[in-house]
């Protein structure tokens, strides 16, 4: 019996990022994993801060010595109630609205928590705005639920190109999508700019009766890099969700636990927060890991050294100026997003991936270099390098860089 056509197709658009991985363990096996530049993945490698391992310890104990009793069990499908009290208040710190624990519902990280909106708000052919570049997935996750992702540019600094955006509405939108910190770019997009986003939004709304939601997903809300952190989307605009997790704040990815937060007064308030519920009994996550939910709840005030981050941007910065690679400045994430930089001659290079960014990570590759391709997120001419790497691995890279650039004629 063949597998579905859908999924079929989709394993075959995917399999560029697979074979890059593939290929990176394949390189690590052959001249050993200290010599392999691999800046291909978003894993973050940085420990849990202690008072993780602390909580964890205390919770394993008390319930050795069976002083909890039912913490194991099911639970309501949102989350445990005091859980979700407790991230309500941190979200109304971050995000500037007053919630309470009915607006949280807890997720199987953010990825878990996107599926779940999408589930709960679109109708078959709804459209979802999302800029270019984007997180490759969003297509899988708008698709899962019988949207459409309808791709609009950036502008040149990858803020939100809101006359792009505008000219996209129409009956058919049901949500913009946006993230920030950004993955793959590291931009974080401005309070003024989300308020501007909202009036044409609201405007929209008004003209044609369906406002749409503005979803953002914020799983690296917490690593910044500029003064003044990320500015708050629920209190920008009334029909906002913001979807986050502790896959990067806390470096907890396999853990799989998030939340989505819900503005309240979005409209249709009461259908929109039953549906989420709904949706995460039915798309089979019955609830969110009960052990990390309990833990999260306890280390609302934390999250993983961000200077360690920042050290490593700046040292693959000082990398990619002194190779000649153009780049935009990351504010957030941890990411690098390089543009393919001009060849000095005729061309040398093969590549068995589309465009010149195929091109050019295939080139780095014979230096033992690894980053993914633009087109893998709707940006050809650029690529993406993850620094969740050690620092000393950074700056080793810088050779390599070098030798690449000089060949790349
Ligand atoms: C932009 C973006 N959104 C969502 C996710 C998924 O995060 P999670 O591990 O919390 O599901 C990722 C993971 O890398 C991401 O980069």
């Amino acid at each position: 019996m063949p597998i579905s056509r859908s999924v079929k197709d989709a394993l075959g658009s995917s399999s560029m990022i697979r074979k890059m991985f593939e290929e990176g363990n394949l390189l690590k096996k052959q001249h050993g994993a200290d010599k392999v530049f691999d800046f291909s993945i978003g894993n973050p490698d940085i420990e849990p801060p202690d008072a993780f391992h602390r909580v964890l310890l205390r919770f394993a104990q008390e319930d050795a010595a069976g002083l909890t009793k039912g913490v194991h069990g099911y639970m309501p499908n949102p989350g445990f109630p005091a859980v979700r009290d407790a991230l309500a208040k941190k979200a109304s710190r971050e995000q500037g609205v007053t919630l309470d624990g009915s607006h949280i519902i807890m997720t199987v990280g953010a990825a878990g928590g996107l599926n779940v909106v999408f589930k709960t708000i679109l109708n078959p052919a709804d459209e979802v705005i999302v800029p270019r570049p984007y997180f490759m997935e969003y297509k899988s996750y708008v698709g899962n639920h019988e949207g459409i992702l309808r791709e609009v540019d950036s502008l040149p600094d990858f803020n939100l190109d809101l006359d792009a955006i505008s000219k996209a509405l129409s009956e058919k939108t049901a949500a913009v999508l946006i993230n920030s910190p950004h993955n793959p770019t590291g931009r974080i997009y401005p309070a003024a700019t989300l308020r501007a986003l909202a009036e044409i939004l609201e405007a929209h709304g008004k003209k044609t009766g369906r406002y749409p939601f503005l979803v953002a997903d914020e799983p690296y809300r917490e690593i910044v890099y500029i003064s003044g952190g990320t500015p708050p989307v629920l209190a920008a605009y009334r029909h906002s969700i913001s979807v986050t997790s502790y896959s990067k704040s806390l470096s907890l990815p396999g853990e799989r636990i998030g939340y989505i937060a819900v503005n309240p007064g979005i409209q249709d308030e009461e259908d929109l927060l039953s549906g989420l519920i709904y949706a995460t009994r039915v798309l089979g996550y019955v609830n969110a890991p009960a052990l990390m939910q309990r833990i999260v709840a306890e280390l609302t005030e934390e999250s993983v050294d961000v200077g360690v981050y920042a050290r490593r941007r700046d040292a693959f910065k000082t990398v990619l100026d002194k190779a000649g690679i153009p780049y935009a400045n990351p504010e957030g994430a941890f990411y690098l997003f390089a543009k393919v930089p001009p060849k000095k001659g005729g061309s040398t290079a093969v590549t068995d991936i589309v465009g010149d960014d195929g091109a050019f990570v295939n080139h780095l590759k014979q230096y033992l270099i690894l980053g993914v391709p633009g087109s893998g997120f709707g940006k050809p001419g650029w690529l993406r390098f993850a620094y969740c790497v050690d620092e000393t691995l950074i700056r080793a890279s810088g050779e390599a860089f070098k030798k690449a650039m000089e060949t790349w004629v």
